[in-house]
């Protein structure tokens, strides 16, 4: 028998004048009711809400896409996973499974990439805060350094002097990308010729064997050109290094920053349709480095530490309605259990949402509240959205990057996160928090007793 149609009440719609954009008013709402085969109340059932859900299968097609392209365009290319974009294990292990190194910024990642097994030569280690330990534990252990700053350069030296033990160090660079504003506060500057002394520096210390050159530009970049002009300007100190000290760095490191498909809060259009692809990147990044006239054999690695455009859309998370409301302009809002504390990406980024069930066709001006008790809770400002139920639930689509990591343990405590496996099997790869996770890190003092 078909299903029982579902029972929409009755609503009577205020109807607005004014300019619609050229798309109509009434944006895809379809009802997204499973995650890589995996049914979205099924989930819930076993995991609660809210509920983080990776797919494995997209985060090895992200990669391997990427791979395919950079490589089509240019011979030697590594992928170094960006621990800050997400470090949950289990996404870290299938970017290392995948064959990237680890790009980190600070010790914890550093501890973190370690514990996985990454071997010290096969971790970046960026970042402006690299405590004398950290450092010295990087240097033993010949990890990549990338120098952020003069401060940084000087306690290499002396920590190379001290144990007699050589370092190996890149720089990190900025430069003009005519994207403003600048990135400059990382690294040294290009025209100005910082760059160019740090590097004179480098080489007249014995103790410092100087292996690549470093930039990362901004993050969601939404111009291919920008990067073109920063692997030509990191060609040229390269060619700088092989005229002046007959040095052939080993690698050119373009960090991260590629635009992924959400689309910016303020953004007219749809990010796939004015985002550049990872082709158009990789095409840039190519002929900025061929600008090198070395030889073959003397090209310099490539190196990426693509973040969001690789991680992304392989996140979801899903959410249950709390309530409806009607706020004093008479305008309809939606509150769901999950808010800001965990989509940090939400104060910048429309994400796309979706009912998990079918959801009738009254669709409606809508803004979607997160549960917290704060007034900058919000999740969506403004969305065509069907009338949900308290109970149902909907996917919060392209939630993979910095959520993980910039989430919040705010009035509420972090939910589980699940991986739907490449064999649709489900695992939990990090548990829900709990009261006794929380106070096992509180000290009531005696006298407060
Ligand atoms: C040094 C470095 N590399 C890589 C990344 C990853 O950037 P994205 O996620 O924009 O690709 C970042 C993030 O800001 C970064 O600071």
């Amino acid at each position: 028998m078909a299903d029982k149609k579902r029972y929409e009440r009755p609503v009577i719609n205020k109807h607005y004048s004014g300019l619609m954009n050229k798309f109509g008013s009434r944006p895809t709402t379809a009802p997204k009711t499973e995650i890589d085969g995996v049914p979205v109340n099924d989930l819930v059932k076993q995991f609660g809400s809210p509920l983080y859900v990776f797919s494995e299968k997209q985060i090895r097609n992200n990669q391997r896409n990427a791979l395919r392209i950079f490589k089509t365009r240019y011979p030697k290319v590594q992928f170094a996973w960006s621990y800050k974009t997400n470090y949950l294990n289990a996404i870290c292990n299938i970017f290392h499974q995948e064959g990237s190194w680890a790009e980190v910024v600070s010790e914890f990642e550093y501890d973190k990439a370690r514990k996985l097994g990454i071997k010290g030569e096969h971790i970046i280690f960026n970042g402006p805060d690299k405590s004398r330990e950290a450092l010295l534990k990087a240097i033993k252990e010949k990890a990549k350094i990338h120098i952020d700053h003069f401060d940084e350069l000087y306690d290499i030296i002396e920590l190379t002097q001290e144990t007699n033990l050589k370092a190996q160090v890149a720089i990190r660079v900025n430069l003009d990308v005519g994207v403003y504003p600048k990135w400059d506060r990382f690294g040294f500057n290009y025209e100005n010729g910082e760059a160019t002394q740090a590097l004179k520096r480098i080489m007249m210390n014995k103790n410092l064997q100087l292996i690549g050159l470093h930039t990362h530009i901004g993050t969601y970049m939404m111009t291919a050109e920008a990067y073109r002009i920063a692997a030509s300007k990191l060609a040229s100190l390269a060619r700088f290094l092989k005229d002046e000290y007959d040095t052939i760095v080993n690698y050119i490191d373009m960090g991260g920053g590629f635009a992924s498909h959400n689309t910016l809060i303020g953004q007219y259009l749809p990010a796939e349709e004015v985002v550049p692809s990872m082709e158009q990147f990789a095409e840039a990044i190519a002929s900025g480095l061929y600008e090198l006239n070395f030889k073959v054999d003397e090209m310099p690695t490539l190196i990426l530490e693509t973040g969001r455009a690789l991680i992304d859309d392989t996140g979801y998370i899903i959410s249950t309605v709390l309530a409806n409301k009607r706020l004093s302009t008479g305008r309809r809002a939606l509150v769901i259990d999950a808010g800001v504390n965990l989509l940090f990406t939400g104060f910048w980024y429309k994400h796309s949402i979706n009912p998990a069930q079918d959801s009738g066709v009254n669709i409606e001006d809508t803004t979607i509240f997160g549960p917290l008790c704060m007034n900058i809770d919000v999740i969506r400002e403004t969305i065509n959205f069907p009338s949900l139920k308290k109970g149902d639930r909907v996917v919060i689509d392209y939630t993979g990057a910095y959520n993980n990591t910039q989430w919040m343990q705010f009035i509420n405590m972090r939910p589980n996160v699940v991986m739907v496996m490449e064999d649709s099997t489900v695992e939990l790869i990090r548990k829900s928090e709990n009261l006794d996770y929380m106070l096992n890190r509180e000290i009531l003092p005696d006298k407060l007793k």
